[in-house]
């Protein structure tokens, strides 16, 4: 079936690589609303739009009556997707705080369709953490983001911000209309998921620990969810509400999270360990607690049991997914636990980058498989690394 996309186009220099967008998904059978922003005319005119897409462009909210209907929400209505090419840090400011001043923000407003930003400007507007700030609300929301690239800019200076090549716009564009039109492809699955940190008491009062957030399995356990599988969530105490639908099994420690693991081992089709276990405990729980006198504490470790490790010995035909959360020698310490867990697949991610890991919206990862294929990625939120990883997932399902 024939897709139908809003293309909007706000104002920066890379406006002009947009025709080379709207010719593309021209090519490709798409029929399609341009609608520029008042500072976009400044860059390219709506004509050379025109000329290419062979429609009408509309850069005016009040100008004529187009259709009896409400243009706004009657475009938003039709569309398959709104693609935002190039997004501004001014019309991504806007829409993240729900400002509809014009006919783009307006309509992107009423969309319930994908939204699709492909933001580019001047490296040091990129890295501006109120626009970063803007950028994760929106991720959050559920806006996609594709990424800009890093090269020489047109103010002269270098660094992150260069639009993406077109080709690859569209690449990715056509990426999420193929998942957003598949919502319920799991639908069947059983999924058994971990997420968050756990904790080993040392006394009453005392514990160990680590800094997961559980932002990461949450949002798998979400994704899956809304993709139609059956989800069990195994979480450690992390302070994130998880949606109705999804059965969430509270634990604390380690050892806790290995019985009730394997307590649905049997059902699962999936299991995905995005969790981080405390590898250790405390030899001896003390009862009461531990006072100071005035002399060093030694606290005796005794190791827990490697609970993905366990399952990979009997996996039989289901499909293992494990995290490796590395500081160095990523790929080589993640392909290494493959083979001792007996994984399908591995998400390697490194802790130490700014923007994976460790309680952040975002992750950056790379797929390790078995069979040695390997594919990274830029960073992305949380929900877009968990759809990835469920794309993947998916993959291996199919009988
Ligand atoms: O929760 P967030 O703040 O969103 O952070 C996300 C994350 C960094 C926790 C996540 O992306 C991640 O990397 N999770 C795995 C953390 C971890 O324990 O990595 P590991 O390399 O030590 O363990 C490898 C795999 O074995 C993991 O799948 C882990 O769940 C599992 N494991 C580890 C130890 C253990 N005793 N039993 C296990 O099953």
């Amino acid at each position: 079936m024939k897709k139908h996309l809003v293309i909007g186009i706000t104002g920066g220099i890379a406006a002009y690589k947009a025709l080379d967008v709207v010719s593309r998904f021209k090519k490709l059978g798409f029929t399609f609303d341009v609608i520029m922003t008042n500072n976009a005319c400044k860059f390219v005119t709506p004509l050379s739009f025109q000329t290419i897409s062979g429609n009408d462009v509309i850069t005016d909210m009040f100008s004529e009556i187009r259709t009896w209907e409400v243009e706004h929400i009657e475009l938003s209505k039709k569309a398959d997707a709104f693609v935002i090419v190039p997004a501004t840090a001014n019309f991504i400011g806007k829409v993240a705080s729900g400002i509809a001043d014009d006919m783009l923000t307006t309509a992107v407003m009423a969309a319930k369709c994908p939204i699709i930003l492909v933001p580019s400007m001047n490296t040091n507007m990129y890295e501006n953490q109120i626009f970063q700030q803007n950028l994760i609300k929106l991720r959050e929301s559920g806006f996609h983001v594709i990424e800009p690239e890093e090269g020489l800019l047109a103010c002269g200076d270098y660094g992150k911000g260069k639009l993406p090549d077109p080709e690859v716009i569209v690449d990715n564009t056509l990426e999420i209309l193929n998942r957003s039109h598949e919502e319920k492809d799991l639908m069947g699955k059983k999924m058994l998921i971990t997420a968050g940190p756990t904790v080993e008491a040392i006394d009453p009062v005392r514990y160990i620990t680590n800094h997961s957030s559980g932002k990461m399995g949450y949002a798998l356990a979400e994704a899956a969810h809304k993709r139609g599988a059956e989800v069990v969530l195994i979480s450690g105490p992390v302070s994130l509400k998880c949606k109705d639908g999804i059965k969430k099994i509270e634990i604390k420690s380690t050892q806790e999270m290995f019985e009730a693991v394997n307590k649905f081992f049997l059902w699962a089709d999936v299991v995905i360990k995005a969790a981080a276990p405390s590898d250790f405990r405390p030899e001896i729980i003390q009862n009461h607690k531990i006072k100071k006198n005035g002399s060093a504490l030694d606290i005796k470790l005794t190791q827990n049991p490697d609970i993905l490790m366990e399952l990979g010995k009997k996996k039989g035909n289901k499909i293992l997914v494990g995290f490796a959360a590395e500081t160095d020698h990523v790929t080589q310490h993640a392909r290494e636990k493959i083979i001792k867990k007996n994984l399908d697949f591995i998400v390697a991610n490194n802790i130490k980058e700014a923007g994976a890991g460790f309680k952040g919206d975002t992750n950056i990862i790379e797929i390790i498989e078995s069979n040695g294929n390997t594919t990274q990625y830029d960073m992305k939120s949380k929900w877009e690394v968990a759809n990835i990883i469920l794309d993947k997932v998916k993959m291996y399902t199919v009988e």
